[in-house]
């Protein structure tokens, strides 16, 4: 079968790489992809929310499945355009309709689908500029520290955590009487602040029927110690160290399958990842967020560990039949250090030759800000290079990842040597 990938970080290499391994892949698309994908797939240069063009692609390659990375071209209803056209509405796409990716693209309409399925979550209320002054009289009912989170997507910048009670009602009239994040902020949910580790489950679902994969840890903050602003993600652990049989158990059955019964319920269509943003309290899980693909740099992580045939699975998806294959996971460890350029998450130089990885040895490198230039692999984002390793834990894992980061270089390179320093 012929596959598109829509997207260009670490999670679509990772992708490509598994499902360029099946051999029910025949011909393998990257849009618009990176000099990683280049060298497994091929890359063309179409932009994920260009669906005009991509339908023009689609046909003309006469592509069966398309795997959308990114969550912005499926809260664009690149699933529904599928759906809705004559021509494309039997190609298999993997990511939810519209309505679904609203639990991304929408704060309060996921935090309300959790409190009618009763998915334990932090208590909160949600506020717009006519209710401005409640919303401060609600936050003085709250302690320290204040969750303040602009409903729409913001580029990950749309929560803000604040101990001041003043600076947070200032925080509370900027967003929503002065747009600080535009249309995104135009409805704010406050919520209680909740004291934890953080983890992540990956789901996938045909709508009916799921499947749990790997769970996984990101360090987002830029600095060591998680210090400073914060980032995509600089790295990631699958499995969670602290994550016990008693703890995933609750998960499954106090969040994962409410979840999956609650899309049912509400009629929500759904066919393809959720991406559950968890804290641990006291050894109980609690939502903080929905995504509705997979993470970047989980992807990294979670897909080396997956051992079924990533193809198989995703046509079970398209037909929803997930509940007769089954999933084969890797028992050991992996681990993805994240290098980036100099000065990222803010302003960055691109174009920088990367030099020296052809010396990486047991590890897999996948690209996510790169591209090729005169036939040489330069930078191309703040985020580059991920460099994920296997071990028999995650301690020993890391220890390869970090080995090959040593191996390769480009001009301001930088990337935290304390991964796992929490576990
Ligand atoms: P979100 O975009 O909802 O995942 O929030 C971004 C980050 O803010 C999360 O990864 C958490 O670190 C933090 N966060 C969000 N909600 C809460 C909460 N209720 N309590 C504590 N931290 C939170
Ligand atoms: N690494 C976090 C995310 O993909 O949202």
């Amino acid at each position: 079968m012929n596959i598109l990938i829509l997207g260009s970080g670490g999670r679509e290499h990772a992708f490509a790489w598994k499902l360029s391994q099946s051999n029910q892949c025949s011909n393998l698309f990257v849009a618009p992809g990176n000099a990683g994908t280049a060298k497994i797939a091929t890359n063309i240069e179409i932009g994920v929310n260009d669906f005009a063009k991509i339908k023009e692609f689609v046909l003309q390659e006469d592509i069966e499945m398309v795997v959308v990375g990114p969550e912005d071209p499926l809260v664009n209803g690149i699933h529904d355009f599928f759906l809705n056209d004559f021509f494309l509405n039997d190609v298999i796409v993997i990511g939810p309709e519209k309505l679904g990716a609203t639990l991304e693209g929408s704060k309060e309409f996921s935090k309300e689908f959790m409190s009618r399925h009763n998915i334990p979550t932090a208590a909160y209320e949600s506020f717009t500029a006519e209710t401005v002054e409640k919303g401060c009289e609600f936050l003085e009912t709250l302690n320290a520290p204040y969750v303040l989170k602009a409903d729409g997507l913001a580029a990950g910048k749309g929560v803000l955590i604040i101990d001041n009670l003043e600076e947070a009602k200032s925080a509370l009239r900027e967003m929503l009487v002065d747009a600080k994040f535009g249309d995104a902020s135009s409805k704010v949910v406050i919520e209680e602040f909740l004291d934890g580790l953080e983890l992540s489950c990956f789901v996938l679902t045909d709508g009916k029927n799921y499947k749990i994969l790997p769970t996984a840890k990101d360090y987002k903050r830029i600095g060591e110690g998680d210090t400073g602003l914060n980032t995509g993600g600089m790295g990631a652990i699958s499995p969670v160290p602290f994550l016990d049989d008693e703890l995933m158990q609750k998960i499954e059955e106090r969040v994962v399958k409410p979840t999956i019964n609650g899309l049912q319920k509400d009629n929500i269509p759904y066919k393809g990842f959720v991406f559950i943003g968890l804290i641990r309290v006291n050894n109980e899980p609690y939502v903080i967020e929905y995504n509705v693909r997979m993470g970047d740099p989980e992807t990294e992580v979670v897909i080396p560990r997956v051992k079924s045939d990533l193809v198989e699975l995703f046509k079970a998806v398209g037909s929803q039949t997930l509940d007769q294959v089954s999933i084969e996971l890797d028992d050991r460890a992996a681990t993805t250090v994240m290098t980036v350029s100099g000065g990222y998450p803010e302003a960055y130089e691109k174009g920088k030759e990367i030099i020296g990885l052809e010396t990486i040895e047991d590890s897999i490198v996948f690209h996510a800000g790169t591209t090729t230039k005169d036939g040489k692999v330069v930078t191309n984002g703040g985020r580059v290079l991920a460099i994920t390793s296997y071990g028999p834990d995650f301690r020993t894992a890391l220890k390869t990842s970090y080995k090959n980061v040593s191996k390769f270089n480009f001009d301001k390179m930088y990337y935290r040597t304390d991964l796992g320093f929490d576990l």
